[in-house]
């Protein structure tokens, strides 16, 4: 029985394994507000030009995140004029569809589609490729539409493959490891500073799209503890009560 329920336990591993290259974990921390508003920076400043995230308004943004509506104004709004405005492309989305055949979608609720650890290894696993239109390619989106925006600050890398056979004997190609391009005039200890830091990045960033995709999280979350702290105290004078009114039956 043990048995069998450790096989099962370990079932949804082997399916999303076998679905493809491993996620890696996103670890991150929806409560963290600084990070919360690092996230928002990046996103506003890189991915808001194609994608939109209209469920979110500005002004809700910042009532959440602890912004001024004049920081927003100043620091997070390009093009859009209104605090109250929701959070849309300021580009034709028609013009960035001929550009990159197809539409850029809507980010509100992709970390609830897509999960926040995929998202993560999407942003960490674009590689050279020059067979594709944008010079790159993705591990876990094949031939992917959109170009790596954030390459400046990740640096490039190419995807190493190795050659395995699988039971039937066919070669496939199975992915090995990233190498870092054309950074020869770095040190080890350069790049992997700027790994980490492009991974902090990735990481605010993705604690921002979470949080797109469920803003009443936090609060939900802070109102169940409080919840139980309530029903913790009201279990206590339910038991002296009930014992008063046993007392004498
Ligand atoms: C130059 C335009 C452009 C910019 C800037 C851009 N993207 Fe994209 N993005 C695209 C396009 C086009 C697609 C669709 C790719 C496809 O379907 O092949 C896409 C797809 C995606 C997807 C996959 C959505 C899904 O579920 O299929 C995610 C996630 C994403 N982008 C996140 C981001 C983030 C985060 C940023 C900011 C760092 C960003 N994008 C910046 C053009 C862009």
């Amino acid at each position: 029985m043990r048995l069998l329920l450790s096989l099962l336990t370990l079932l949804p591993a082997l399916v999303l394994a076998s679905g493809g290259e491993q996620l890696m974990h996103a670890d991150n921390n929806l409560s963290d507000s600084d990070s919360l508003k690092r996230g928002a920076k990046i996103f506003v400043d890189n991915c808001l030009s194609c994608h939109s995230a209209s469920f979110m308004r500005f002004s809700r943004m910042g009532q959440d995140l602890g912004i001024s509506d004049k920081e927003l104004l100043s620091d997070y709004m390009h093009g859009n004029d209104k605090v109250g405005s929701p959070m849309n492309t300021a580009v034709d989305k028609a013009a960035v569809a001929t550009f990159f055949g197809v539409v850029p979608p809507d980010l509100s609720v992709v970390a609830r589609s897509r999960g926040v650890d995929w998202l993560y290894t999407y942003l960490l696993s674009f590689y050279v490729d020059n067979s594709t239109n944008t010079g790159m390619n993705n591990l876990v989106f094949k031939d992917v539409g959109m170009p790596h925006v954030l390459w400046e600050q990740q640096g490039l890398q190419k995807a190493v493959f190795k050659t395995e056979k699988d039971a039937d004997g066919n070669e496939h190609p199975v992915f090995e490891k990233f190498e870092p391009v054309n950074a020869k005039g770095l040190s080890q200890t350069e790049l992997d500073k700027k790994a980490e830091n492009y991974q902090t990045t990735v990481r605010d960033l993705v604690n921002f799209l979470a949080y797109l995709g469920e803003p009443i999280k936090t609060y939900r979350q802070a109102l169940g503890v409080k919840i139980l702290i309530f029903l913790a105290i009201f279990f206590v004078f339910a038991y002296l009560l009930k014992k008063e009114y046993w007392k004498d039956i």
